[in-house]
């Protein structure tokens, strides 16, 4: 194929200079010619990726202008609203994200986040136009029994996202708002403004889940909400957010110079990263599965402790088997929902209440290894490891993400958590090493 090729393109060059030289010739244009077509292709994504999918500052200013354009006419509310709208304490930096789903703006915060402090912090809401919020969310009569028929609502609309209530429904309020909804009710202005405001903010799920399990240290803190917008603490991706991912606009890595102490930065993130999933597992009424995982989707806080910073795809099982069940099916991939991998009872057609990966391997396949071949140690969390512990380590890791078992038929990825531990173990020895020498 390749000779007829080369034959029927450089014909009279072949007879004049023989086939080795020519063949060569062939060979490297056909190389330059790839290579020029792939970075032209890359280019072009990047710039498509720019004009149209990528977040602008401009449209992200534009959008929380509007939002507190509604504050000042009294639409929405919320503890953010003053420092974001009126006194300029919680300022825009950039954006980070995609035009897809919902806003992601990083903001520095003076007092209001931290007394007498100017810190980061992230600015999120699903893509809302302003425009349309009286319309969606119109003024409601609010009766005696506004605070009974609040929690209730809220209920319905934790459970419908949640598959259960992790707390009581007498505490719903203080719970998702705990910004004193009994103050503004007070308030013929302000109580439609507070009602208003909860009720966006119950629109994302993103939200829910982060304040019911916010009195653990897996997600970040809340500082306050307007409207729908809800700022959070900051917890950069930094070693996590792996090169390789070309979209990212926040970029820290490497954030220390010498590969000892670059390796020791990224073995304590990844040994924050594997704790952080004993807590998934265990700490809740009932495992959480995290169906996005990247490295990009966590990050590490000022205390040091590696938290989930995007939650929109983290299910407790309830809802989890719920996804799974709703689904109908040819192949067992018909029943992926994102990372997490479902099963197909080929006979009824319906995807089984049954998950064939566990977070684990999803942690260890898509964030501490790369996302090219092992041979290459490139790329993933714990790429270049020392030599101390590397050739253990990538036989944890391989241990971590190959087959387990079989179930039901079907090949199940589900490492046992003393593969987990095996992982921590040999990172803390690698820092006691470099330490050491
Ligand atoms: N709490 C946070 N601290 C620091 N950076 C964050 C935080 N939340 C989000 N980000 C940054 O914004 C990006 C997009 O946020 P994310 O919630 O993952 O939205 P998306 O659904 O668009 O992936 C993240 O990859 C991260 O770089
Ligand atoms: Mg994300």
């Amino acid at each position: 194929m390749w000779m007829r090729m080369c034959r029927l393109r450089c014909g009279r060059l072949c007879r004049r200079r023989g086939w080795g030289k020519v063949v060569g010739l062939c060979v490297a244009g056909f190389i330059f010619g790839l290579m020029a077509l792939v970075s032209f292709g890359y280019y072009f994504r990047h710039q498509l990726f720019d004009t149209f999918v990528k977040c602008t500052d401009k449209d992200s200013r534009r959008f929380i202008d509007d939002f507190c354009g509604l504050y000042k006419q009294g639409v929405i509310t919320g503890s953010l609203c003053r420092p974001l709208c009126e006194t300029g304490e919680v300022k825009f930096d950039r954006c980070t994200n995609f035009h897809a789903g919902k806003e992601v703006h990083l903001m520095n915060c003076t007092n209001f986040c931290r007394p007498q402090q100017t810190i980061p912090a992230v600015l999120k809401s699903s893509k809302i136009n302003a425009t349309m919020v009286l319309k969606d969310h119109p003024n409601v009569d609010m009766g005696d029994d506004i605070t009974t028929m609040l929690k209730h609502q809220i209920r319905q609309l934790v459970v419908s996202d949640l598959g259960f209530l992790p707390f009581d429904t007498s505490d719903a309020i203080r719970v998702m708002w705990d910004e004193g909804f009994d103050q503004y009710l007070s308030d013929p202005v302000q109580k439609n403004a507070a009602y208003r405001t909860i009720m966006m903010l119950m629109d994302q799920p993103e939200y829910k889940m982060v304040k019911s399990l916010k009195h653990s240290n897996v997600v970040p803190r809340i500082y306050g909400t307007c409207g729908p917008m809800f700022l959070e603490e900051s917890c950069p991706s930094g070693p996590l957010d792996v090169q390789l991912s070309y979209f990212s606009r926040t970029k820290p890595f490497p954030t220390s110079s010498s590969s000892s102490a670059q390796w020791r930065e990224k073995a304590s993130v990844a040994i924050g990263l594997l704790e952080l999933l004993d807590h998934f597992e265990r700490d809740f009424p009932q495992p959480l599965h995290l169906c996005d995982v990247k490295g990009s989707n966590f990050g590490m806080c000022v205390d040091g402790v590696v938290k989930m910073i995007d939650m929109d795809s983290v299910f407790f099982n309830t809802t989890m088997y719920n996804i799974f069940n709703l689904s109908t099916c040819k192949t067992h991939d018909d029943c992926n929902f994102f990372d997490c991998r479902g099963w197909c009872d080929v006979a009824t057609g319906k995807c089984y209440s049954i998950r064939t990966n566990n977070n684990l391997q999803l942690v260890c396949d898509d964030v501490l290894t790369g996302p090219l071949p092992a041979v290459f140690d490139a790329g993933g969390l714990l790429s270049a490891a020392p030599a101390s512990v590397a050739k253990e380590l990538h036989a944890a890791l391989d241990e971590c993400i190959v087959q387990t078992g079989v179930e039901k038929g079907v090949p199940v990825y589900k490492p046992p958590p003393a593969i987990q531990r095996k992982i921590i173990r040999l990172l803390q020895h690698s820092i006691a090493h470099l330490d050491s020498s």
